[in-house]
Parts: C-alpha cells; sequence; structure tokens
C-alpha cells in the first residue's frame, strides 16, 4: 500500500516534469511551467523520503539545507547576464551526484559479483557523470574570466584525447570483467581528465551551447544513476533532461547556422578583430542621426519593429524599451519585439528580458512570425543587436554566419541602430547593413540612447 502511493507521487512527479518543459517552451508558460516542475521535484522528494529502509535521515536533511542555503541565494542574486554560467555550475555537480551515488552502489555491491548491465550501468553513471562535472567546472571558469575565454589548443591535442578515449575504454572493459573499485575510481579520475580537455580547446562565446550539450550529458549520467538505484523518478527526470538538453543544443546550433562539430572542435567566435573605428572593414561610411531626428521618425511611423540582442542585455536597456513602445503607443504607432532565437548568449535571453519588464506577450515576435511583418514597418529599431541581422548570413557564402537564419530587417523602411561604436558582435564580423543609405546609427549605450529618445518621442 505504501509502496503504491510511493509510486503514485513519483508518476505525478513525472507528468509534472513533462508539463514543466511544455510550460518553459513559451515565454507565456514559462513561470507556471516552472512552479509545475518545482512541485514535481517537492513531491519526488517527499515520497523518497516515505522510501522502505531509509536511514541517515538527519545527514539527508542537512545536505537538504546546505543545498538550499547555497541555491537559493545564488539564483536570487545572480545577474542575468551571468545565467550561463549559473546553469553550468548547476549542471556540473548534478554530474558529479550522479557520478558518486554509481560509485558508491558499486563499492556497496562489490564482492556480491553484481550482473553485468548493472555495471554497465554504474560505468556509465561514473563516466559520464565526470565529464559533465569537470567539463562544467571549466566552461564556468571560461564563462566568469576566471580562465582566459580563448579556445586552448596545442599541437597533438587531438591525439591525447583520443588515446585518453583509449584509455578510459580499456577502464571500462577492466571495470566489467573484474568489478573492481580500483578500476572504476580510475575511470572516475580519468572521466574527470576527459571532461577539462574537451572544454579547454572550446572559445568562450560557444560555451553557452556546450553547456547546454553537458547539461543533457548530466541527464543521462542521472538516467544511468536511477537504473543503478532502481528509481523509476530518476530515470524519467534523467532521460527527459538527457533528451530536452540534446534538442536544445541542436536547435541553438541551427539558429546560429552551424553543426554541433563545428561548434564543439572549430574554435569560432573567439577573437574579435574590430577596430571599432566609424569606417569598417568595407570602408564604407555610415550615417550617424541624432536624437531628435529619430525621435521624430519613430514618433510619426505607423509601425516600428524593436530587435533586441546581446547589447539590450549588457545594458540592461529592457524597462526603457518598454517605456519607448509605451510611449509610442501614446501616439497610435503599433510596436512589436522581433525575437531571434539566438539573440544574446543564452536560449531565451531577450525573452526573459523582456518579461522582466512586463513586455506584453502578445508584442513578442518569433523569427518565423516576424520576418514576413518586417517589409511593412517603417523602422526596425534594432537595440544592441548585430549578428543576427546581419545580411552576410544570406548573401556573403564565404562568411563564417552564411546560412544563419537572421530576421530581415533590411526589408523594413528604415533601420536605426542603438550601439557604441562600429564593433563588430560575437561572430566577429562587418555588418554591411550599417553602411546601407536606409540605416541610421545612434552611438551610445542603449539603455542611455533609450531614455533620450523616450524624452525625444515625448516631446514630439
Ligand atoms: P551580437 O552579434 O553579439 O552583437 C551585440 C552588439 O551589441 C555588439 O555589436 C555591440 O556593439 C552591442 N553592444 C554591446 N554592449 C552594448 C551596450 N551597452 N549598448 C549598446 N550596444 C551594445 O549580438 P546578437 O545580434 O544578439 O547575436 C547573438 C550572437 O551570439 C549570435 O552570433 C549568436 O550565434 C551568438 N550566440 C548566441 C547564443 C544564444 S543561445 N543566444 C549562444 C552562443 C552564441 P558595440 O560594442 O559597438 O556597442
Amino acid at each position: 500500500m505504501r509502496q503504491n502511493i510511493i509510486d503514485i507521487c513519483y508518476l505525478i512527479a513525472a507528468v509534472g516534469f513533462v508539463l514543466a518543459l511544455r510550460g518553459l517552451s513559451s515565454p507565456k508558460g514559462a513561470r507556471l511551467g516552472n512552479i509545475i516542475g518545482a512541485t514535481g521535484m517537492a513531491v519526488a522528494i517527499g515520497a523518497t523520503f516515505a522510501v522502505d529502509g531509509l536511514t541517515n535521515f538527519g545527514v539527508i536533511v542537512g545536505a537538504i539545507a546546505v543545498g538550499v542555503a547555497i541555491g537559493v541565494p545564488a539564483a536570487r542574486m545572480v545577474k542575468m547576464t551571468a545565467i550561463p554560467q549559473m546553469v553550468a555550475i548547476f549542471n556540473g555537480v548534478g554530474g558529479a551526484a550522479a557520478a558518486l551515488v554509481s560509485i558508491s552502489e558499486f563499492s556497496r555491491e562489490a564482492g556480491a559479483h553484481p550482473a553485468t548491465y548493472q555495471v554497465v550501468e554504474v560505468l556509465a553513471g561514473v563516466l559520464i557523470g565526470s565529464v559533465s562535472f569537470s567539463g562544467s567546472v571549466v566552461a564556468f571558469a571560461k564563462l566568469q574570466e576566471i580562465m582566459t575565454g580563448r579556445p586552448l589548443t596545442y599541437p597533438g591535442q587531438q591525439a591525447v584525447n583520443a588515446a585518453l578515449g583509449v584509455v578510459i575504454l580499456a577502464l571500462v572493459g577492466a571495470g566489467l570483467g573484474t568489478d573492481s573499485t580500483i578500476a572504476v575510481i580510475a575511470l572516475l579520475a580519468l572521466s574527470l581528465v576527459l571532461g577539462v580537455a574537451f572544454v579547454l580547446p572550446i572559445g568562450g562565446a560557444d560555451v553557452p551551447v556546450l553547456i547546454s550539450l553537458l547539461n543533457s550529458f548530466t541527464g543521462i549520467a542521472v538516467a544511468a544513476t536511477g537504473f543503478v538505484l532502481r528509481s523509476t523518478v530518476l530515470i524519467v527526470a534523467g532521460t527527459l533532461v538527457g533528451a530536452s538538453g540534446t534538442l536544445l543544443t541542436r536547435m541553438m546550433s541551427k539558429a546560429m547556422g552551424r553543426s554541433i562539430t563545428n561548434i564543439l572542435f572549430g574554435a569560432f567566435g573567439s577573437v574579435i578583430t574590430a577596430s571599432g573605428s566609424m569606417e569598417g572593414a568595407t570602408g564604407g561610411s555610415v550615417k550617424a542621426g541624432t536624437v531628435e531626428d529619430i525621435g521624430v521618425l519613430l514618433a510619426y511611423s505607423r509601425k516600428v519593429a524593436i530587435v533586441p540582442g546581446y547589447g539590450l542585455a549588457v545594458a540592461q536597456a529592457q524597462h526603457v524599451a518598454r517605456e519607448l513602445a509605451d510611449e509610442l503607443a501614446k501616439h497610435g504607432v503599433e510596436v512589436f519585439y522581433a525575437i531571434h532565437p539566438v539573440a544574446g548568449r543564452m536560449p531565451g535571453h531577450m525573452n526573459v528580458l523582456l518579461a522582466e519588464a512586463n513586455v506584453p506577450y502578445e508584442q513578442l515576435k518569433e523569427m518565423d512570425q516576424a520576418n514576413p511583418e518586417l517589409p511593412t514597418a517603417d523602422v526596425a529599431l534594432v537595440v544592441g543587436a548585430n549578428d543576427v541581422v546581419n545580411p552576410a548570413a544570406r548573401n556573403s557564402p564565404g562568411s563564417p554566419i552564411y546560412g544563419m537564419p537572421i530576421l530581415n530587417v533590411d526589408e523594413a523602411s528604415n533601420v536605426v541602430f542603438l550601439k557604441r561604436s562600429m564593433r563588430p558582435g560575437f561572430a566577429g564580423i562587418d555588418n554591411e547593413l550599417l553602411y546601407d543609405p536606409k540605416t541610421t546609427m545612434l552611438f551610445g549605450d542603449a539603455k542611455d540612447s533609450l531614455t533620450k529618445l523616450v524624452a525625444a518621442v515625448a516631446a514630439t
């Protein structure tokens, strides 16, 4: 009877996780999705306390208290731009936990000659969980700028990594044949080294995609641990994380117009070569506008598309962007926000920022909805975005971003860029649209420029 109730709780938790993922797939449902997922997890943890034969309550409650004391303030205080590194470190400890649980189960069973499939589950948990842990720690260090964000490479690196892989496979074989704890501990140590070796050659700017991939590794490690512990809820939760992490990695690389192999081994976007001068690599000249002129242009438009990018996040300009939209609405201007799937530096970056500023969901248009509307916009106001509107992705076969789907802001009647200089964005390449005769530049910090534009529109 008691076991039945526990199983029902686990089922409720699993359904909660699936509904959470569904909610998280749109800005409108994200908050509720998060609450449902957290509630599902609370139900699963509560039910686990009722499992027969559970001992060491004090240690478990103590560990939960330490986790809460670290996790809650960290999540509350983290700046929006630092969320990728927070996700990296949380993901890493998930991988470490999976590896450690697998090891402890293995040593408990050692001598009892566990079946081969049980040893495989343990080895998978140790290998994948450790790679995820050490890889995530290096990813964190790169994003936090504790170490250089440049790809770290050396001659013969691929051969060394391949040799490491072979030794690890040999250890897996040894672990299978002898079920020796020493082989498993050696596997743990070398897997940690492999995680570091895997992440070192990846440029800091590609790390968000890597984190999504490591996230899926952690999910798989947790699922393996679920098999070790015979825990259905861990298997379900781990598989969901593994599958969603893999899908997210694919979606991110597709939206960046690059293959996963290129991201992992291509050392891309690591070196910004901008001159920062008013004249860019194309040698063209640019038209710089005044706040007053642009204010008039916006106020007398029928339709304005606001296109946010990484610079909006850096400037924390989301609230004032909304103020400008409200001011324009007072002038009878129709405003929508055109959101590119990889604008910013993490999935959903723009959605999160704009939701924080209470931008109405109806005004948010994903790329597929926004592109057909852009030719009807009088002004595309590009706020700290660059690569996601760069026509080179459509027109220049040699460009590193060629093939990446972009927001076609060049099809609007006028384009206004709010950025501080002529420096390029993440991909480190020039943007010909900055030199287009229909483009006006308003140089300065995005928040500052938007604040001035609000006043200029209000005065019109
Ligand atoms: P970027 O192409 O990186 O351009 C951002 C622009 O913002 C820069 O040109 C910069 O120019 C400007 N900027 C920075 N700080 C500013 C400030 N305080 N005020 C005004 N402007 C400021 O950004 P994007 O268009 O959003 O494209 C995102 C890029 O990141 C894509 O290449 C994408 O592939 C990549 N990426 C995305 C993700 C995800 S999941 N979103 C993950 C990894 C990589 P100035 O310096 O001249 O101001």
